[in-house]
């Protein structure tokens, strides 16, 4: 008997890094997962057999994801929103439409899933949704106005559901990453001029000495859905290998 038999875990970007590793954390675990993204890769290494291809940010689309994914398997216990893109410019720097892709793609998504999953999660009067936003939900980072007001937002969406929905007994979290090994890593320090290696390197100046790996991440979105944490909602849990303690 595994933790997770019998739940149905709805991950969406969960084609690629974090999203990936909680999609594969979770099935290893025994849930029936539902991976959602925009595109999963050739060389898939995710054991998960449910893989919906859609664009989180098309209201229609999402619901009818949802509708599809309670028609088949009747509940949704878990739903992990990990969904999200990079972008790294300053205020005068950003267009507007770039501003909208960015609070698409890392808020709103989670709103339009969020919205289409409590019903259900209300109406089983269980549930645990767990956002990821970013260390840079919580501080601000340089050339990233965009990015971290939909890091930020995702934080407060978080607090304002589990103030909702904790008398239904719904749990609702999130976990703010450090560094992480994905590929969106690898894009953000192309984006500023640098590379995946020195991105790796500047971990050395963590307390923990390095940057995490997406599995780390995966472990803790795990633990917030599991009953180990069943007196814990609204929080906002930094998963960063100490960055944001501060700099020895
Ligand atoms: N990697 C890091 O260092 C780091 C740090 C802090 C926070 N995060 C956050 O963690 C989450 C996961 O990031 P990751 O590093 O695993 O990135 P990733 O690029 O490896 O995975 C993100 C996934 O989201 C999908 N996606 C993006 N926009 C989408 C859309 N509109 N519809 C459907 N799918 C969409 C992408 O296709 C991709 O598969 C993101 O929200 C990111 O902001 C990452």
């Amino acid at each position: 008997m595994k933790v997770f038999d019998g739940k149905v875990v709805v991950v969406t970007g969960g084609g690629s890094g974090i999203g990936q590793a909680c999609a594969q954390a979770f099935s290893d675990l025994g849930a029936t997962v539902v991976a959602l993204d925009l595109k999963f890769g050739g060389k898939q290494e995710l054991s998960v057999e449910h893989r919906l291809t859609l664009d989180l940010t098309d209201e229609s689309r999402v619901n009818a994801a949802f509708e599809a994914i309670l028609s088949e398997y009747k509940k949704i216990d878990v739903l992990v929103n990990s969904c999200g893109i990079i972008h790294r410019a300053t205020v005068i720097d950003t267009s507007l439409s770039d501003w909208n892709k960015v609070i698409a793609a890392n808020l709103t998504s989670c709103f339009l899933t969020s919205r289409a999953a409590l019903p259900s999660m209300v109406e089983n009067g269980a549930g645990a949704i767990i956002n990821i936003s970013s260390g840079w939900g919580i501080a601000g980072g340089d050339r990233a106005s965009a990015y971290c007001a939909s890091k930020g937002g995702v934080v407060l969406l978080t607090k304002a559901m589990a103030v909702d929905y904790g008398k239904a007994n719904i749990r609702i979290n999130c976990v703010c990453p450090g560094d992480t090994d994905t590929p969106l890593l690898a894009q953000e320090a192309s984006l500023v001029g640098s590379s995946i290696d020195r991105f790796r390197a500047a971990g050395a100046s963590r307390p923990l000495g390095r940057i995490g790996k997406p599995d780390e991440v995966a472990q803790v979105v795990v633990f917030l859905a599991s009953e180990s944490s069943s007196f814990i909602t609204g929080a906002v849990m930094p998963v960063d290998g100490g960055a944001s303690a501060g700099t020895g």
